[in-house]
């Protein structure tokens, strides 16, 4: 019977570690993300802290975000990041080429980004200008940022009222300079990404993680040359993935789509498997003791703009579609959890597949959001040993799988297992044997995301149309777990 699914749990067999940093976000100077979306200056009308929204920070808060990255995206390779310090009002109004041709004040900069963490309890992750920015700007920021004793970059900071250094462990050596980043060859960049980490100095106790521009999807030689002539030189290496149901000219509709492509746009998800896979093999040839990380500092959907506004802001909306890539991708990463060390969706607000959307005062959690609150259980807990078949989810003559699963146990014992049932039109039984669960305990508890259309979303007038509810479609007895998860749903059950 096709609609069944056997599987089994062996939750005495652990298989890795899920790193936090996989539930990381990524916030650049575009469109509305950083201005209005983050910071709205402490003169606002809207309820604020130091100049950042307090609606936002809450909802942010609620994630447990582990790691956020900044300035970029393509805007760090243009990035000088002494004009983002200082006194705001005197503070460099530069052009933001890339993203609009909007006014970047600068209000935003470095002590502005380091409180945003504080405030959220994560780590910062910054990327450096190697595509326009030279070696010394690069070393000098590093050293604003974390020397403690007396230097001209660290008195420059305590000017400018911040006494201590900052904690600053990731520091990513450029962005896609294939591309944005300086259109360089692999060769190339990666005698500069040598040459610029050199000045990334460790000071005191501050240690940088090194983190190299990678490659874009299936570029696979950029990812050889790069473990082949820098792989020393480096703690991680990025690699960037969008999901793009059309094509980079037409990519589709963020709200409007046929359910091919919603098919289409799952099949392009679960790609990410198969890139993790490949890129992975290329850096066992050479760090077979996998030290080096892999590190997927953007990927999410990305769709057509919404209908009238800027396209150089990438604002889209957010539906039940972008729920289950959301779900799917990281249980990619999961299965992968051996080589990915960090993860960063582009990007936290207003921008791609955001968390949050906002319109003047008002906010709105989008259906991703409610994926990373739900899977948040995961993290840093240990990944268990669970097979389920995969199903087969057709149309049109193809066929991809149909669920996606993921098993974990955190630090007080307790299993959370997550399902991503792709498939928009009939239900699936899944029929799980339950092995080394020794929690004899017969309830079980657990969440739904889903609705009934595909194309389901959350508006500032109905905010709760997509938002998890409580789940009671399964049954155990003793050692069987018999689930039903209805068509285009996620599901995060505790046993
Ligand atoms: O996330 C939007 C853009 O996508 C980033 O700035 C760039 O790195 C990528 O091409």
């Amino acid at each position: 019977n096709g609609n069944v699914l056997k599987g089994s749990l062996c939750a005495d067999v652990e298989t890795g570690i899920v790193n936090r940093n996989i539930y990381g976000h990524f916030a650049e100077h575009l469109g509305r993300c950083i201005y209005e979306g983050i910071w709205v200056g402490e003169q606002s009308a809207i309820p604020n802290t130091n100049g950042i929204r307090n609606d936002v920070l809450e909802a942010l808060r609620a994630l447990s975000i582990p790691v956020l990255r900044w300035p970029g995206g393509c805007f760090a390779d243009e990035y000088h990041w002494m004009d983002g310090i200082g006194p705001r009002e005197e503070r460099k109004r530069m052009v933001n080429t890339h993203w609009g041709g909007v006014v970047e004040n600068n209000h935003f900069g470095t002590h502005e980004f380091m409180m945003l963490c504080e405030l959220l309890g994560c780590e910062p992750y910054i990327c450096g200008n190697v595509g326009s920015g030279t070696v010394r700007e690069m070393s000098e920021w590093v050293e604003y940022m974390t020397f403690d004793g007396e230097s001209p970059m660290a008195d420059l900071r305590r000017r400018n009222g911040r006494s201590e250094p900052w904690k600053l462990t990731y520091f990513g050596v450029g962005n896609e300079n294939w591309g944005c980043g300086g259109n360089m060859r692999p060769e190339y960049y990666a005698d500069l990404y040598r040459q610029y980490q050199t000045y990334v100095r460790n000071y005191g106790e501050n240690k940088i993680y090194k983190i190299s521009g990678g490659a874009p999807d299936a570029r696979y030689e950029w990812t050889e040359v790069l473990m082949q002539q820098a792989g020393a030189y480096m703690d991680g290496l990025s690699l960037h993935y969008y999901t793009i149901p059309g094509t980079w000219a037409e990519k589709g509709s963020a709200t409007e789509f046929t359910q091919d492509e919603w098919f289409l746009t799952m099949k392009k998800a679960l790609f990410m498997e198969e890139l993790l896979r490949n890129h992975g093999a290329i850096m066992d040839k050479y760090d077979p003791g996998k030290r080096v990380g892999l590190i997927i500092d953007e990927w999410g959907t990305w769709f057509d703009v919404e209908p009238g506004t800027n396209p150089g802001f990438l604002y889209q909306q957010n539906t039940l579609r972008d729920a289950l890539v959301a779900g799917v991708t990281l249980h990619s990463f999961h299965d992968h959890c051996d080589r990915v060390q960090m993860a960063n969706i582009a990007q936290t607000v207003n921008v791609l597949q955001a968390m949050v959307l906002t319109e003047g005062e008002k906010m709105v959690l989008t259906p991703t959001y409610h994926v990373f609150e739900m899977f948040k259980v995961h993290q840093d807990a240990k990944r268990l040993s669970l097979d389920v078949e995969a199903g087969e989810f057709e149309r049109n003559g193809e066929s991809i799988r149909r669920v996606t699963v993921s098993a974990t146990r955190n630090a007080s014992g307790t299993v959370h297992v997550s399902f991503c049932h792709l498939d928009d039109t009939a239900p699936v039984t899944l029929d799980i044997e339950l092995n080394g669960v020794t929690n004899d305990d017969p309830r079980v508890s657990g969440r739904i995301l889903t609705a009934a259309q595909r194309n389901a979303h959350n508006t500032f007038t109905s905010p709760d149309a997509v938002a998890p509810k409580p789940f009671r479609d399964f049954v155990r007895i003793q050692n069987r777990l018999s689930v039903t998860l209805p068509p285009m749903s996620v599901v995060v059950l505790e046993i």
